[in-house]
């Protein structure tokens, strides 16, 4: 039975040894150690044992069943490691492998410049309205004094819808919806961003649709010179502190006086910009301001002009082809 036992033990030991996997494992400890196991059967014929030889057999069958035990657990978390070692191998990251790039848009140069501009002018005060591009030949035309036979439409060649709708042509049918929206006895503070479009052959420097800023202050006792301020704080915001502005005295049937205003630009000189001045008391009348009580100032920016100066464009129509290699010079801007 010693000798039984002793081989038992030389050959689970072996067994153990040479296994590879937890399933083998689990395997062999059913076979010697389970209920039903070598260990167990061979532990069962005791009983023909003498009274002297049982315990000494007895307690060999423990120790060897403790030293298998033992093997097989230290055999167990050798393979569990192993297990671990592979498993981390199989899911480690490369973090040197490229990323997913994912293309980011950019705002247009034109929208760009429309919001810096809005920015500039709502640090002055001013809230910022929108007016619709389909217009009336009331608004656009009427009530800005420039009647029907007036020559200055001629200026603004018009695409005419039917005879009293159109497209605008400038922004300035932005003021008189916010004065007649204020309602004659509210000061007024706006600017008023969009498209506007006009029977033009398009080239380098003329565009069938453009874009403007229409701006409108009306108060008890607004002046020229706070509209010099305004133009001049707003110049220095976009072109830079100390660029130079001039005045030039002009004309505009909704405004009078009326100047167009240049800047100085170091390559291009003396550079127009915008027309403004101050609001024609007709103007102010029909849209329900008394002329009496209330002045105002009005201004409209050249979007296109402005964004060409700030960022030396030489074609408008840069603007309106969506070239993505144009477009991505503006990434940071
Ligand atoms: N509406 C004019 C244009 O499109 C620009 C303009 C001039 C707007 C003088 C004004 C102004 O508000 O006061 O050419």
């Amino acid at each position: 039975m010693r000798e039984a036992l002793e081989s038992l033990r030389t050959e689970a030991l072996a067994a153990t040894e040479a296994a590879d996997q937890l399933e083998v494992l689990r395997d062999l400890k059913v076979k010697y150690l389970g209920k039903k196991g070598e260990l167990t059967s061979v532990l069962r014929g005791m009983g023909k044992l003498s009274a002297e030889e049982r315990p000494v057999i007895g307690s060999l069958a423990n120790e060897i069943r403790s030293q298998l035990e033992e093997a097989l657990k230290t055999k167990e978390t050798h393979l569990e490691e192993l297990q671990l070692d592979e498993k981390i191998r199989e899911e480690k990251l490369d973090v040197s492998l490229p990323g997913i790039v994912n293309p980011i848009g950019a705002a247009h140069p034109l929208a760009a410049v429309i919001e810096e501009i809005e920015d500039i002018f709502v640090g002055m005060g001013f809230e910022v309205v929108e007016g619709p591009e389909v217009e009336t030949d009331q608004f656009n035309f009427e009530m800005l004094n420039i009647p029907k036979d007036h020559p200055a439409r001629d200026m603004q060649d018009t695409f005419y819808i039917t005879d009293d709708i159109l497209l605008r042509t400038h922004t300035s049918a932005a003021q008189i919806r916010t004065m007649l929206e204020k309602g004659g006895n509210t000061a007024v503070r706006i600017i008023s961003p969009g498209k506007v479009y006009r029977r033009d052959d398009d080239d380098a420097t003329h565009s069938h649709q453009f874009t403007q800023i229409e701006g409108l202050v009306v108060d008890k006792g607004v002046s020229m010179s706070e509209l010099n301020g305004v133009l001049l704080t707003f110049i220095e915001k976009i072109f830079g502190a100390g660029t130079e502005m001039r005045l030039r005295p002009s004309y505009f049937p909704f405004t009078e006086p009326s100047v167009e205003v240049d800047i100085y630009h170091p390559e291009k000189e003396w550079v127009e910009i915008l027309g403004a001045g101050m609001v024609h008391p007709n103007v102010l009348a029909k849209a329900g301001y008394n002329p009496e009580r209330y002045t105002g100032f009005a201004f409209g920016i050249g979007i296109e002009r402005i964004a060409m100066l700030k960022y030396n464009i030489d074609d408008i129509r840069h603007f309106y082809q969506n070239d993505l290699r144009f477009l991505k010079q503006f990434r940071s801007v």
